[in-house]
């Protein structure tokens, strides 16, 4: 059995996809759905709103992508943004984490004292959300990066797919089967990052 720490461990960023799913579509989608829902969240307020994109519609969000940088990066830079971007498209899906504007509203008015705090938090759940996705494809064999190439795209992905108007998106993350090994991963010195008193 997998202990925390190796799942976590096993949760790297995989750039190389492709669209071979270790499992199907209906059993990944419950995966993330039930990874969602299992992730904390402010007040319970769980904020999150999730859309799941597989196939054509998955490659819609790196086209969209695409258009949106095109004017935006030097004719020849594109190929490398291209190359990236159509890497993405590459895999079986794209996971959008959006945050429901209209519940941080309603905390904001049914708790005012902490009225500054809840887009923070906001924010903080979209995290935890996105880190138990993450882990949870990553145990399934499946590999994923985070990518936000909001708010570039936010307006056309809106209309695509009838985005609620309260749902900002916050991250999108390309998944598939790894196409290749993970890359090495620096780790800082622990005096650096931590103290412990007692
Ligand atoms: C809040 C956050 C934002 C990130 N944004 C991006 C991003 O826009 N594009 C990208 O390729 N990776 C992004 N990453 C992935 C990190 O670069 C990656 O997690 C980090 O280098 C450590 O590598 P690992 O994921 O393999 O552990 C992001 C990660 C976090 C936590």
């Amino acid at each position: 059995m997998s202990t925390t720490i190796d799942l976590l461990r096993q949760r790297r960023t995989q750039y190389a996809l492709d669209k071979t799913l270790p499992i199907s579509r209906e059993a990944t989608t419950e995966l993330i759905q039930q990874a969602v829902e299992a992730a904390p969240s402010a007040f319970n307020s769980q904020s999150s709103r999730v859309v799941i994109l597989f196939g054509g519609a998955s490659d819609k969000v790196w086209t969209f992508a695409k258009d949106a940088l095109r004017p935006l990066i030097p004719a020849d830079e594109f190929a490398d943004t291209q190359a990236k971007l159509d890497g993405f498209a590459a895999g079986a899906g794209t996971i959008l984490f959006f945050e429901d504007q209209g519940v941080i509203a309603g905390l904001q008015e049914q708790f005012a004292a902490y009225a500054d705090n809840f887009p923070v938090w906001s924010e903080q759940s979209s995290g935890m959300a996105q880190l138990a996705v993450w882990t949870a494809l990553a145990e399934a064999g499946i590999g994923a990066s985070l990518q936000h190439y909001n708010p570039l795209i936010d307006a056309v992905i809106a209309a695509e797919w009838g985005i609620p108007a309260e749902w900002t998106l916050r991250a999108q993350m390309p998944f598939g089967a790894n196409a290749a090994p993970f890359g090495d991963k620096a780790v800082m010195p622990r005096d650096a990052r931590f103290k412990v008193f007692a």
